[in-house]
Order: structure tokens, then C-alpha cells, then sequence
């Protein structure tokens, strides 16, 4: 169970998750939320939780798993204004997790490139923004209470409770991430570039880049002005916005 009021008690937002449809169960957030908006029943700024995805959708057409009531499971939905939202748009979500999780657990999270919540090199959550008909629908799914994890995924996952032993209430601290969202989407681009690099777990450290079929090691040199990887490649330097980051 969710509690709306406990969570709109703790939400100091104007526009973001405002409004917010909360529903027991479905098969993925992503899916319902656009659902939802091209039926005209959500705006721009409307959110989506559940307790429960049957058919949870990860990055590059990956299932995503998460258990019942224990983690949080949203989307919300924002209109594609500008070409500025569209750099943003990704790096300050992940910021906001890192800064809700720390405020309400006193956690400090990281973030590997593109947007995966990690805690000492495990998955606690991730990040999936689909960009359709002039919205952005950004799911993201945390690890929050989770006892236990599925056979393929046990030694590259956690939970705020397989870390600190707590429970934690997932109500505020849903609210904590969207109150940091939306004063994020104030920031201009190189203070946020600046923060994501500060809570980024391989920054300046050579890693595995996985990119058209290749994989390459390479050090990972942080992010340019628009918020793009910057790839140190034998000395050399490229620009990337899309890959895979082993460590
Ligand atoms: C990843 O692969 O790291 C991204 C995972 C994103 C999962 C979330 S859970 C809520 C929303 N609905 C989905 O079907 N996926 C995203």
C-alpha cells in the first residue's frame, strides 16, 4: 500500500507529481502513464506509482524485476519543451535519486554512466526515459526494502535495506526525489554536469566501454557540455551518448 497523503505531505513541488494516480498494479508504469496521457486523463508533470509491474521494462529491452510493495515503481511525464530538457532531462533524474536516498537514509549512492543507481558497485536502481510524441516518460525503478533478489540478478543488486538494515518509507522518500528534480531543472547545464560528475563512481578511472558491438578500455573522462561521455580512447578523446560502462 502507498499512501498518497503521506507522500503529498512531504512533496514541496509546484509543478512535478502534483498530481499523482496511484494504482496496485500494472504491467509497466512507462506503458500506463502514456496510456493515460494520449487518453488525456494525466498532464505534463503527472506521476504514476504502483506497487506491483508484472511486464517491468529495463534499458535495451532488458526485463525489469522488482518484488511487490518493497521497491518504488514510477513514471512520470514532462513536456519535451526545449532542447535543453532533453540534455537534462536524464543526468538530474539520476542526481535526484542520489540526493532523495541520501536525505532520508543518509546513503551516499552513486551513479554510473548512463543513469544507474549503484552502491559500491551493485545495482540498487535504474532509469528508463522514453522519449514519444513530443513527452519524455521517465520510469525509474529502486531497490528500496527488497530482502532478497532473484537468482540472476543476487550478486549485482541491492536495496536500502540490504545496505543499512532499515526499512525505509518509501512515501517521502518518493517525495524527497521529485522536490530535487524540480529544483534541479532550475540548474543550468555545467552545475549540473558538475554534480553528476561529484556522485559518479568511475570518473577518471578506466573502464570497459561497450559500444557498437565492441568492447574497449578506455578512461572514462567524465561528461561535456551538453552532458554527453566523454571517452579517453588511447589519449584520445570522444564523445559518446550512448554505451555500456563495465567496471
Ligand atoms: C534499467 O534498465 O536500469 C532501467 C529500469 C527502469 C525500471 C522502471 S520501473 C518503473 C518504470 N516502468 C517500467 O516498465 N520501467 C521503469
Amino acid at each position: 500500500m502507498f499512501f498518497v497523503p503521506l507522500f503529498l505531505s512531504n512533496l514541496n513541488t509546484k509543478k512535478i507529481a502534483r498530481k499523482i494516480e496511484y494504482i496496485r498494479t500494472t504491467g509497466s508504469t512507462n506503458k500506463t502513464i502514456y496510456d493515460m496521457w494520449q487518453n488525456n486523463e494525466i498532464h505534463s508533470g503527472g506521476a504514476l506509482i504502483t506497487d506491483q509491474q508484472t511486464e517491468g521494462k529495463g534499458r535495451r529491452g532488458n526485463q525489469w524485476i522488482s518484488s511487490a510493495s518493497k521497491s518504488l515503481t514510477f513514471s512520470f511525464i514532462l513536456n519535451d519543451e526545449d532542447e535543453v530538457l532533453n540534455n537534462k532531462i536524464s543526468l538530474i533524474s539520476g542526481i535526484a535519486i542520489i540526493d532523495g536516498i541520501k536525505k532520508i537514509a543518509n546513503l551516499d549512492c552513486q551513479l554510473k554512466w548512463p543513469n544507474d543507481i549503484m552502491y559500491k558497485n551493485k545495482k540498487l536502481g535504474g532509469i528508463l526515459i522514453e522519449k514519444k510524441e513530443g513527452v519524455f516518460i521517465v520510469g525509474i525503478g529502486i531497490n528500496v526494502n527488497d530482502l532478497d533478489f532473484e537468482e540472476s540478478i543476487q550478486n549485482k543488486a541491492c536495496s536500502i535495506y540490504s545496505i543499512t538494515s532499515r526499512n525505509t518509507q518509501r512515501e517521502p522518500l518518493l517525495a524527497f526525489i521529485f522536490n530535487s528534480f524540480e529544483n534541479l531543472l532550475t540548474k543550468n547545464m555545467s552545475e549540473i554536469v558538475k554534480k553528476w560528475e561529484s556522485v559518479c563512481n568511475h570518473i577518471n578511472t578506466f573502464v570497459k566501454f561497450h559500444h557498437s558491438n565492441q568492447i574497449i578500455e578506455a578512461e572514462f573522462a567524465g561528461l561535456n557540455k551538453d552532458g554527453k561521455a566523454k571517452i579517453k580512447i588511447n589519449n584520445t578523446e570522444k564523445i559518446f551518448h550512448s554505451g555500456i560502462i563495465e567496471l
